[in-house]
């Protein structure tokens, strides 16, 4: 072996353990770095502090002409100061008590390439999960309104309570009934359409809402229903339709919704379909007095009470039943 040969041989070596050397110190650094930061950020959210002042520390860099105005929340019902165990209440936290300690988050100066400790978010989706976020609000909110929350469909389908209401508004717009098919149509979209049918209860003026009919955190009623059953709910307002009655129409006792939508229609009535068809998914023509059924019966001297407007109804006006000792036909 010759000396040139050998020394190459020993230069080679050497290169390798360097780069070795290297990359080594490199992977160690990396891990180091990495351990800072990780303790860091433990250490950060360790001694994660309240702010001494409250909303006063917050407002020095939020305010009405930020990219979120927060200051409506002062003339709602969470910013009355008197309201016990509100968060603005004397012992309240303010707004931390929704948005979580602020620790570090609140200093004036960023160090360069740092960023700024985050505090809970209910518009991102990604800080925290809807359950979190939802047992911030029920630390409050438990034992009111709530206690059928639990369980209910909206629960079970992993609704936030952001999700409906609103904090940083002077007026929630979900409380208000006038604007519910709004608020609920962003999601129910069906129920949306139907109210704008040719008939419909009176929800497109805002005389009506969603939540006079439906509970919207109860899982007591089926259908988040503001009532044990259909009828119930219907009868709040229809109540000369309880009854009782000495002839009572069986389908109608049974559910309103036999014959009615409840969300709008394009029958007049609300109803499901326009008669004769729609008695006649329950009744035959079979041995009922006199029955025709042509086109020739729909003008003229002619024109048969089966067909034309009121149809059956014509002649069993009393089709939600009837008080009358001879009405069992519901003719009266
Ligand atoms: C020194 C200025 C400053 C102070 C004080 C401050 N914030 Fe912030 N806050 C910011 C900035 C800037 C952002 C936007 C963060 C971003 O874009 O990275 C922010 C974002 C937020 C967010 C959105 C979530 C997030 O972390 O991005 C919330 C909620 C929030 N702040 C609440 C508060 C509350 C509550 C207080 C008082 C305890 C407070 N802030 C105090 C500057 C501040
Ligand atoms: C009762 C709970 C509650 C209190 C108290 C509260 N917030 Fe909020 N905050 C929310 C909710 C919920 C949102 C989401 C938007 C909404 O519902 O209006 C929000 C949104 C925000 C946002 C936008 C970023 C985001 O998505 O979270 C900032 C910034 C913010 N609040 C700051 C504040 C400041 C500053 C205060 C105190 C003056 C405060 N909040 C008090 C519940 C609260
Ligand atoms: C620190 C306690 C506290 C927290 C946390 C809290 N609230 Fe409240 N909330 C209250 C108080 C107190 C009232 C006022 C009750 C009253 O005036 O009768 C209130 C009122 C409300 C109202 C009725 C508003 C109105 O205009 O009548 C709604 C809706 C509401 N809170 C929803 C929420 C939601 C959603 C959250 C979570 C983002 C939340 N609250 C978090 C204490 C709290
Ligand atoms: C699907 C929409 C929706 C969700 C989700 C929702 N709410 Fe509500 N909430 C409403 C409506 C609508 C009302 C008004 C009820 C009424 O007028 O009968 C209301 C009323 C309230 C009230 C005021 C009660 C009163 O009588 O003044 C509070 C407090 C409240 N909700 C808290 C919560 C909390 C806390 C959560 C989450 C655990 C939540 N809500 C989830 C729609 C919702
Ligand atoms: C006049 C009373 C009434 C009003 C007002 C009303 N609903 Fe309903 N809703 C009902 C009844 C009754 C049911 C049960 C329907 C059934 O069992 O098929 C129902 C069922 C529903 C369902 C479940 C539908 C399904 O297919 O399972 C949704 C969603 C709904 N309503 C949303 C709304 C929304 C959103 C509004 C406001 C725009 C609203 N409702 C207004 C009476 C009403
Ligand atoms: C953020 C979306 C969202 C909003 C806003 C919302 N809902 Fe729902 N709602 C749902 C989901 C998801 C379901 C589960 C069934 C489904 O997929 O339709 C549901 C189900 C219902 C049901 C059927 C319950 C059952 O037992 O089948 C009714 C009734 C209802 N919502 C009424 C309302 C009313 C009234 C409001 C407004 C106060 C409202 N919702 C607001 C998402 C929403
Ligand atoms: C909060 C009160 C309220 C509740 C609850 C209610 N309604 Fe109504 N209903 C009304 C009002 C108001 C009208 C419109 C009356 C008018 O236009 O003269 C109406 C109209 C109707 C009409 C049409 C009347 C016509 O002449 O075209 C039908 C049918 C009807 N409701 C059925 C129902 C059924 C079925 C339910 C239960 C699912 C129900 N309503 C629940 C208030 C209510
Ligand atoms: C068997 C079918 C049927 C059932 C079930 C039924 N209805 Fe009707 N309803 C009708 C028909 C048909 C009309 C239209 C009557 C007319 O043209 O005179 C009507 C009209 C109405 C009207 C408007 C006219 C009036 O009489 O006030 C209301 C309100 C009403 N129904 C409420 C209800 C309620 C509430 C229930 C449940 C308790 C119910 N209906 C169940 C068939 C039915
Ligand atoms: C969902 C099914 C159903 C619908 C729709 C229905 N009915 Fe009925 N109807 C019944 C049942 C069930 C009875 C009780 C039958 C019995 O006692 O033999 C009844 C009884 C009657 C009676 C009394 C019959 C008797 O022998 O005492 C009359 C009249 C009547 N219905 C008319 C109508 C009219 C008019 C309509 C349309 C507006 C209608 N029905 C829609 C199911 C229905
Ligand atoms: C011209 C008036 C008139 C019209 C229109 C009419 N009916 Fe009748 N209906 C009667 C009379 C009258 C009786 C009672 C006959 C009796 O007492 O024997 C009756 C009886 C009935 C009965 C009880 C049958 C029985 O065997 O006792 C039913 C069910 C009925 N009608 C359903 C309907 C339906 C469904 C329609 C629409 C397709 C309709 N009627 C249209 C006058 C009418």
């Amino acid at each position: 072996m010759n000396e040139a040969l050998i020394k190459s041989v020993i230069n080679k070596a050497m290169k390798v353990v360097v780069g070795l050397f290297i990359i080594l110190t490199l992977v160690s650094l990396s891990f180091l770095v990495d351990a800072t930061e990780q303790k860091k950020q433990s250490s950060n959210t360790e001694i994660a502090e309240y702010s001494k002042a409250g909303a006063d520390t917050c407002l020095r860099c939020h305010d009405q002409e930020s990219t979120f105005p927060v200051l409506a929340i002062f003339n709602s019902a969470h910013g009355n100061k008197n309201a016990k165990h509100g968060p603005f209440s004397s012992s309240g936290l303010q707004c931390e008590s929704c948005h979580g300690a602020a620790g570090k988050h609140t200093v004036k100066r960023l160090r360069k390439g740092r960023v700024r400790a985050a505090m809970i978010s209910f518009t991102d989706q990604d800080t925290i999960s809807n359950d979190e976020k939802n047992q911030l609000c029920l630390s409050c909110h438990q034992a009111s309104t709530t206690r059928h929350w639990l369980g209910s469909t909206h629960q079970s389908s992993d609704l936030a309570c952001t999700d409906c209401h609103q904090i940083h508004v002077r007026n929630d717009p979900i409380l208000n009934s006038a604007q519910q098919l709004e608020q609920c149509g962003q999601c129910h979209t069906k129920e949306k359409i139907a109210s704008h049918s040719a008939f419909s209860h009176p929800l497109t003026s805002g005389q009506m809402g969603c939540t006079d009919c439906h509970a919207a955190h109860d899982a007591n009623n089926e259908q988040l229903l503001a009532s044990d059953s259909v009828n119930e709910t219907c009868y709040q307002c229809h109540a000369e339709k309880r009854g009782p009655f000495l002839w009572e129409h069986e389908p109608v006792s049974d559910s309103c919704l036999n014959c009615h939508r409840p969300h709008g229609s394009n029958q007049a009535g609300l109803l499901t379909q326009r008669a004769p068809y729609l008695c006649q998914n329950c009744h035959s023509s079979d041995g009922h007095p006199s029955f025709s059924s042509g086109s020739d019966y729909l003008q003229g001297q002619q024109a048969s009470a089966f067909l034309l407007g009121r149809s059956c109804a014509n002649c069993h006006a009393k089709v939600h039943g009837s008080n009358h000792p001879s009405g069992n036909k519901l003719l009266r």
